[in-house]
């Protein structure tokens, strides 16, 4: 599913002083083509967590239209918009298995006890879980957590997946193996992808283009083969 953004703008009050205004994104202009990875880069601040926010439809732009797929989505609720968000934050339930924490999502859409455990079993098996199955998540490692949450996600086929900088509490090492196996995982069922991170390296690895933000603005738009370059 493509996704537009066209003329988003978003303006917060500043709770600190009511009068003053924060301009968390200005005129954003971005088309992202079905099955592709976009990056949003840029420093702490600049808009990035606003434009995800506004296209899972928990923000409401000041300015400017949502698409998906060629319909204009500014006033479905979150819940019909089919998208779905990876944090950095785990976000999966402590006191279910693994298997229940996949499955989640398809039960609670009223799918039949064979059918979740069916595709929670493919799911896991392409993303090598398998193992894991009746694990509790704090017998899990951070970056097996993160592919539990992942798995989650995709396990309700949404038309487009968020992350929000998804690898930020993990360690160096396994921030590298991540992005990797990301990359792969997304490639693997085609889902059209925005992935927000201000690591550069991270935005080179996991997509195909790369949007570069300052100050609520995109800056400039490259493929991941010319960023060093739009970069410098
Ligand atoms: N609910 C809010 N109320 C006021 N200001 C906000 C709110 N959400 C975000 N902001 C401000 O908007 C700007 C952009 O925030 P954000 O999109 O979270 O940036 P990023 O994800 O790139 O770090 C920041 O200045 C932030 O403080
Ligand atoms: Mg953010």
């Amino acid at each position: 599913m493509s996704v537009k953004l066209v003329n988003i703008s978003k303006i917060f009050k500043d709770p600190d002083h009511p009068r003053k205004q924060i301009v968390a994104v200005e005129n954003a202009n971005l088309e992202i083509n079905e099955g592709e990875m976009v990056s949003l880069l840029g420093p702490s601040g600049c808009g990035k967590t606003t434009i995800l926010r506004i296209i899972s439809g928990f923000e409401n732009p000041n300015t400017g239209e949502v698409w998906i797929s060629g319909e204009m989505i500014n006033d479905k609720p979150p819940n019909k918009r089919d998208t779905a968000m990876v944090f950095q934050s785990y976000a999966i339930f402590p006191h279910l298995s693994v298997g229940q924490n996949i499955g989640f999502g398809l039960e609670l859409k009223g799918a039949k006890p064979p059918e979740v455990k069916r595709e929670v079993e493919k799911i896991m098996a392409t993303m090598n879980l398998t193992e894991l199955y009746n694990r509790r998540p704090d017998q899990l490692s951070g970056g097996q957590q993160q592919r539990v949450a992942l798995a989650r996600s995709i396990i309700n086929k949404p038309s487009v997946l968020l992350f929000d900088e998804p690898l930020s509490n993990l360690d160096a090492k396994l921030r590298e193996q991540m992005r990797l196996e990301i990359r792969r995982i997304q490639q693997s069922f085609g889902i059209t992808s925005i992935y927000v991170t201000h690591d550069q390296a991270e935005a080179m690895t996991v997509s195909d283009r790369i949007v570069v933000m300052n100050e609520g603005r995109i800056m400039q738009i490259g493929a991941r083969g010319n960023s060093g370059a739009i970069l410098a």
